[in-house]
């Protein structure tokens, strides 16, 4: 939430930050700006809206410079405006800033500068800091880094989170930067210097990047950059090469990131499951959970934690667990999880997971699994990213840069992992080699079954089409699929705005099936032929109160076209990767229906990608 872009080097910033915003606008787009120093001025040039709004302006106004930092919005503190878009600039306009986050203390600390005399424009928390900065730069007697010095300080009365780029005219060869809880990440070019919320904004000028860790604070200069912490502590920096290609991140002629990675999936689960199945291919492996086999078999029960869509990827986690290792498993929602003070038992194991590793909500749940001495684990997309750091140990995604909003490809990864996990802590106790060695050849076949279902896409945009006038949905499925039916409608709502709710499919008899008519149209997810009858059923009850339905069935099944409205066939795979199969209609169901509604699918109103707020 928030993108942050910085430069400092030879070459032409205001170009630098401008590409960059343009990648990080899936961070935020309610407003977008940016701040250059030439002579010991700054010239900050902010527009409402999009990078595009932006980028037209500068074309009109001339704000060069060879230092620079550029902030996208996702607005908090103030309404979406030009006076409260970043950079904002101190009153006495020493300093600007970008930053994303939130600064809880800012009501006092306003009160505080107020009594000072300083003046604020804004009603943004970050004009605060700024001016915080400001204050604590003019009583700095010290010359030797003054600007460093006085950030710290003003970071020392901060409550709240941050990822910042200040600049000061004073030093106009220099960026400081610094991070709670807000993701930033430094890279090292060759007499320049850049600094972003992630890494896709700079991979185009640099691989050799440096995360920045909470507590850190960084001076950036074209030659050289320093790190240390709000105490002066010293910090061993570890420098990394980014692990994806630029073109990863580009839309590569699809219409939309969305549509993109919705056809990536076929290799983004290969990519989650390479070199991960043992030799005898009747388990998998995991190089990165650093727990030695005898630690996983005490484990005897696991909570899974996280937001939003990987939370629903938790779910279906729960019944793979379950069913295929027999370990007792809970989910909670992160944002609850760190306000409630759950019994857990001793030898319960802590899962989060998290597409961009920043959420921050996920990441307090595993900050306060850890105060109370749980061993953590993290299932995240992003290499190096802040989740993947705090866990004690982990599986990457390997999913590549997942643009779109509406997450996609890294779900079905995530559902992936999960069921190899099922396998691995099955295969430690009651599943037999056999079953195992089932197990690992439908994982194995999964990519080319998904590009199976991708080829309907043709099919799935028709029936999209006839129910795109609607405004209410219904998602059911039992078992395993009823997480899917909580992603079909979380996916459809939030890049249609069609109001849609994802059910139980027998549960929906006590309460939602008062919303049932013909305005309400009714999506089954009823592939399991093992309860097909039960769902047929529920299928019948609804039709009888003139609802129109959509099933996805496995082919071959009983359930037929006579039973329902429309129909899409899947291969009937394993149990354990019905799901996955299962998600990719509801996908392209929530795509198409969000397109005939032109709807903005990569931006959809009021979300931004990578939650870093409560
Ligand atoms: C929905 C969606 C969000 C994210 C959620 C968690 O399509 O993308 O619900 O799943 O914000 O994000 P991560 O996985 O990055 O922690």
């Amino acid at each position: 939430m928030c993108g942050i872009i910085g430069y400092v080097g030879n070459k032409d910033a205001v170009q630098i930050l401008l590409d960059g915003l343009t990648r990080l606008e899936y961070r935020g787009y309610d407003s977008a700006g940016i701040a250059t120093v030439v002579d010991s001025e700054f010239n900050i040039l902010r527009r409402v809206g999009r990078v595009a709004n932006l980028i037209d302006a500068v074309d009109r106004v001339s704000i060069a410079g060879f230092v620079g930092i550029g902030h996208t919005r996702w607005a908090t503190h103030g309404v979406v405006s030009e006076k409260n878009a970043h950079p904002h600039q101190s009153a006495h306009g020493l300093f600007s800033i970008a930053h994303n986050g939130v600064i809880e203390n800012y009501e006092s600390i306003r009160e505080f500068l107020l009594g000072k005399g300083f003046t604020f424009e804004s009603e943004t928390d970050t004009e605060i800091l700024v001016n915080l900065i400001e204050y604590h730069f003019n009583k700095e007697q010290d010359p030797e880094n003054k600007f460093l010095k006085s950030v710290q300080k003003a970071l020392f009365h901060v409550r709240g989170t941050y990822g910042i780029a200040v600049l000061c005219k004073d030093y106009a060869n220099e960026i400081v930067v610094a991070r709670k809880s807000s993701p930033l990440l430094i890279g090292i070019g060759s007499g320049e210097m850049f600094v972003a919320s992630d890494a896709s904004a700079i991979a185009q000028h640099t691989r050799d990047v440096v995360y920045l860790n909470d507590g850190e604070i960084a001076r950036l200069t074209p030659s050289d950059f320093f790190i240390t912490t709000l105490r002066n502590e010293s910090v061993d920096v570890v420098k990394c090469e980014l692990d994806w290609r630029v073109e990863d991140a580009d839309r590569g002629g699809y219409e939309h990131y969305m549509l993109k990675e919705i056809f990536e999936q076929p290799k983004a689960l290969e990519n989650a499951m390479r070199g991960r199945f043992s030799d005898d291919l009747s388990t998998a492996r995991f190089g990165g959970l650093r727990m030695s086999t005898r630690e996983l078999r005490q484990v005897d029960r696991i909570l899974f934690c996280a937001c939003g869509t990987a939370w629903i990827a938790c779910l279906v986690a729960e019944y793979l667990i379950e069913k295929y290792a027999r370990i007792p498993v809970e989910v909670e929602y992160a944002s609850e999880f760190r306000y409630q003070n759950s019994p857990l038992d001793k030898n319960t194991l802590i899962f989060v997971i998290s597409q961009s590793g920043e959420t921050l909500d996920t990441m307090a749940a595993l900050q306060e699994a850890k105060r109370k001495g749980f061993r953590t684990l993290a299932i995240t997309n992003v290499v190096g990213s802040a989740i993947a750091r705090e866990s004690d140990g982990g599986i990457y995604q390997h999913s590549g840069p997942e643009i779109g909003v509406a997450s996609t490809k890294a779900f079905t990864a995530q559902i992936c992992i999960a069921a190899m996990l099922a396998l691995y802590l099955g295969r430690m106790r009651d599943m037999s080699f056999e079953d195992g060695a089932l197990f690992v050849q439908a994982l194995h076949d999964l990519p080319s079954v998904v590009e199976d279902v991708l080829a309907q896409g043709d099919v799935i945009e028709k029936i999209a089409e006839k129910y795109a006038h609607h405004d209410d949905m219904l998602f059911l499925g039992r078992q395993a699929m009823f997480p899917i039916a909580l992603e079909g409608a979380l996916k459809l709502k939030e890049i249609s705005y069609m109001h849609s709710e994802g059910y139980p499919a027998a549960e929906m008899k006590h309460g939602p099936i008062a919303l049932v008519s013909e305005k309400c149209p009714c999506f089954f997810l009823a592939t399991q032929e093992r309860i097909l009858q039960k769902n047929v059923a529920n299928i019948q009850e609804v039709r009888s109160r003139r609802a129109k339905v959509i099933a996805v069935a496995t082919a071959g099944s009983e359930l037929t076209e006579k039973f329902v409205d429309d129909l899409i066939l899947v291969p009937n795979v394993h149990a354990a990767l019905q799901p996955i199969v299962a998600t990719i209609p509801v996908q392209l169901f929530a795509y198409y229906v969000a397109k005939f509604r032109g709807c903005d699918i990569d931006k959809p109103r009021n979300l931004a990608k990578s939650v870093t707020v409560e």
